[in-house]
């Protein structure tokens, strides 16, 4: 098969990419390599590379010729930047998936829409159904939402082959340091202090990559057209529970563990029930614990992969978000 992977120089896109590539897919990536995206993410898999934004209607042509089917991550994927700079991701997750969508319906093109629990928002007791209604608390969930319902749309309205993808929280190697598992892991390994939002109490649903990246697969081979399927991982684990496995595994002292302040509109628990996805025959293979375990050894020995994130525009970044330099 050639696919048609957008965002594939990102964490989620590339670990899909190196499934793909295994399995014997020829693969062709659009990415506009922003912050998060990576060639290096890449190294060693088979695969053709555009660079290009895939709002640009003469980058996605020149890419998408060719494909049998358009799996989009491409996204903007940071709620605290959302919430500082929402102006990309009304750009990319409006309009890029509107010329996406163009380009795929032109064609006659099967389309995967990548997306994510927090569509739903927040929920206390009980877990997400596909059913459930859409309540996006954040820039980021509100834009990933209205994307969503533009793929609805165009299933409905001119019977496209689109089909959405909505995975919880996802970890393991290569994922950008600015999100909580991989901040934490090289926060605790410099000896810097490790910023745990408002009470910590927060819980997530922890899918490893390689799971959520097996259950896209799943429905694009096997889900029915229009439909929504979600993929949650097997373990919900409290951020502050989270942080104290790391602070243990990776041998830091404890008292690096501050409170600061919480995130605006901060979700208090994602759950998602995957029954669906299931019935597809997908299943998640990793507990969290060991993938937790595997993950923080993975960043251990990468150094050549981090170095230069932490030393470069990163280093701004997290004084700006956290009002303090990393050492
Ligand atoms: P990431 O930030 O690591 O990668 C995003 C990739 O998209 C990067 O390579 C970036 O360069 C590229 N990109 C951004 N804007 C683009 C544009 N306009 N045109 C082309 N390329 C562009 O993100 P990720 O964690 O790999 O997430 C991938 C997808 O999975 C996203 O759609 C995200 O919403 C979804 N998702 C993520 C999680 C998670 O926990 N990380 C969970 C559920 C769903
Ligand atoms: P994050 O990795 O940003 O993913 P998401 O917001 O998509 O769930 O954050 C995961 C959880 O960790 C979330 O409840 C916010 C919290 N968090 C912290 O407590 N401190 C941090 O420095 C970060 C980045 C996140």
């Amino acid at each position: 098969m050639r696919l048609l992977v957008c965002g594939g120089a990102g964490f989620i896109g590339s670990t899909f990419v190196r499934q793909r590539a295994e399995r014997g897919d020829e693969v062709v990536v659009l990415d506009k390599l922003t912050y998060a995206g990576r060639r290096e993410n890449l190294e060693n898999v088979e695969h053709v590379f555009v660079h290009g934004a895939i709002e640009d209607q003469e980058s996605v042509a020149r890419a998408i010729d060719g494909c049998e089917a358009v799996v989009n991550f491409a996204a903007e994927t940071h709620v605290d930047r959302s919430i500082a700079e929402p102006d990309a991701f009304v750009r990319t997750h409006a309009l890029g998936t509107f010329v996406l969508l163009e380009a795929a319906r032109e064609r006659g093109l099967r389309y995967l829409q990548v997306s994510t629990d927090e569509v739903y928002g927040s929920i206390e007791e009980g877990s997400f159904t596909e059913e459930s209604p859409l309540e996006p608390s954040s820039p980021y969930s509100a834009t990933k939402t209205g994307a969503d319902l533009l793929v609805q749309s165009y299933a409905l309205t001119y019977g496209m082959a689109a089909v959405i993808c909505r995975g919880s929280n996802n970890y393991g190697p290569r994922q950008y340091p600015e999100k909580l598992i991989p901040l934490m892991v090289l926060n605790a390994l410099h000896g810097d202090p490790l910023p745990v939002y408002g009470d910590g109490l927060q819980v997530r649903n922890w899918i490893h990559v390689s799971d959520f990246c097996a259950a896209i697969s799943h429905v694009l081979a096997h889900g029915k057209p229009g439909e929504v399927y979600n993929a949650g991982g097997p373990d919900e684990c409290a951020n502050i529970d989270v942080v104290r496995r790391i602070v243990e595994l990776t041998g830091a002292d404890e008292s690096l563990i501050e409170h600061v302040t919480d995130r605006p509109g901060h979700d208090r628990r994602y759950s998602l029930s995957s029954d669906k996805v299931r019935a597809l025959g997908w299943e998640p293979g990793v507990r969290f614990a060991q993938g937790l375990a595997d993950t923080v050894a993975w960043y251990r020995d990468s150094r050549d992969w981090w170095e230069p994130i932490r030393s470069g525009a990163y280093r701004e970044y997290y004084e700006r978000q956290y009002g303090r330099p990393l050492a």
